[in-house]
C-alpha cells in the first residue's frame, strides 16, 4: 500500500482517466475527493468503486472553468478529510473545429477548464499545503498534444502546452516547499472524450495503425503511472512529462 494515510483530490473523476485514477489511488491506500461537473450519477459510481476498496471517498461538484469553484473544491476536500496530500488535475475538455470557425464560447470553455482551472485549483492546493506546513504531490493529466500538433484542436493544444510550462515553472518554485509536480501525457485512451472516434471504424483503424503497441490505451494504463508519481517512490521525480501513449508520439511515417 503505497499511499496509506494519504488523501488525494482527483478532478473530473466521475469518468474516464480520472475515475480510473481515483479508484487506483484508493487501492493504494488513499482516501479520495471525487469531483464532477455535471454527472452526479457517474460520480456516485466512482464513489462506490472507491469505497469497495475499503477507503473513503467524498464527492464534490465543481465546474473548474469557474475560479470560485476551484477554491470551493479544494476547501471542501480539506474541510472533509482535514488535509490533502495529492492533487491530480485531470478534468479537461476538447472541441473540434476548423480554426476559422472556432467560437468564442468553445475557446473559452477549453481554455478556462484545461488551463485557468488547473492554475487556480493548483494555487489553492498549494496554499493549503503551506498552511499545513507540509509537502505534497501534483500530477497534471496533459496530453501528447502538449507537444504534438493536433489540427482542428488548436485551443486544446494551447491549453495542454500551457500545462507543460506551468509544470516546469512550478517544479522549480515549489521544490523548496517539498512539492513535486509532473505531467502525464496520455495518447489515445478509451474514454468518453474519444466516443466519436471509438464509434468510427475507419478513423479508429487508421489511428491504431499509428500506435506502435497496436491498441488504444486503457484508463488503467494512465492510472498506474499516476499511482507511481504521487507515491514516495517518486520523491526524486519532478519537472518531467511522462508519455503513456503506446509510442504514438514518435511514430512518423512517410506516405
Ligand atoms: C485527445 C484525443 C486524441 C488523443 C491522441 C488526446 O489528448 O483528447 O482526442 O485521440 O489525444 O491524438
Amino acid at each position: 500500500m503505497r499511499l496509506e494515510g494519504k488523501t488525494a483530490l482527483v478532478t473530473g473523476s466521475d469518468q474516464g482517466i480520472g475515475k480510473a485514477i481515483a479508484v487506483r489511488l484508493a487501492q493504494e491506500g488513499a482516501d479520495v475527493v471525487i469531483n464532477y461537473r455535471s454527472n452526479a450519477a457517474s460520480a456516485a459510481e466512482t464513489l462506490k468503486e472507491v469505497e469497495a476498496t475499503g477507503r473513503q471517498g467524498f464527492v464534490v461538484q465543481a465546474d473548474l472553468s469557474k475560479i470560485a469553484d476551484t477554491k470551493h473544491l479544494v476547501d471542501e476536500g480539506v474541510a472533509h478529510f482535514g488535509k490533502l496530500d495529492i492533487l491530480v488535475n485531470n478534468a479537461g475538455v476538447e472541441k473540434r473545429a476548423d480554426f476559422w470557425d472556432v467560437t468564442e464560447e468553445d475557446y473559452n470553455t477549453v481554455i478556462s477548464t484545461n488551463m485557468t482551472g488547473v492554475f487556480f485549483t493548483t494555487q489553492r492546493f498549494v496554499q493549503q499545503l503551506i498552511a499545513a506546513n507540509q509537502g505534497g504531490k501534483i500530477v497534471n493529466i496533459s496530453s501528447v498534444h502538449e507537444d504534438l500538433p493536433f489540427p482542428h484542436f488548436t485551443s486544446y493544444c494551447m491549453s495542454k502546452g500551457a500545462l507543460r510550462m506551468m509544470m516546469r515553472n512550478l517544479a522549480i518554485e515549489l521544490a523548496p516547499l517539498g512539492i513535486n509536480i509532473n505531467n502525464i501525457a496520455p495518447g489515445a485512451i478509451e474514454t468518453p472524450i474519444n466516443t466519436k472516434l471509438l464509434n468510427d471504424p475507419v478513423l479508429l483503424a487508421s489511428l491504431q495503425h499509428n500506435i506502435p503497441l497496436g491498441r488504444l490505451g486503457k484508463p488503467e494504463d494512465v492510472a498506474s503511472m499516476a499511482a507511481y508519481l504521487v507515491s514516495d517512490e517518486a520523491n526524486y521525480v519532478t519537472a518531467a512529462t511522462f508519455f503513456v501513449d503506446g509510442g504514438l508520439i514518435w511514430n512518423y511515417h512517410e506516405q
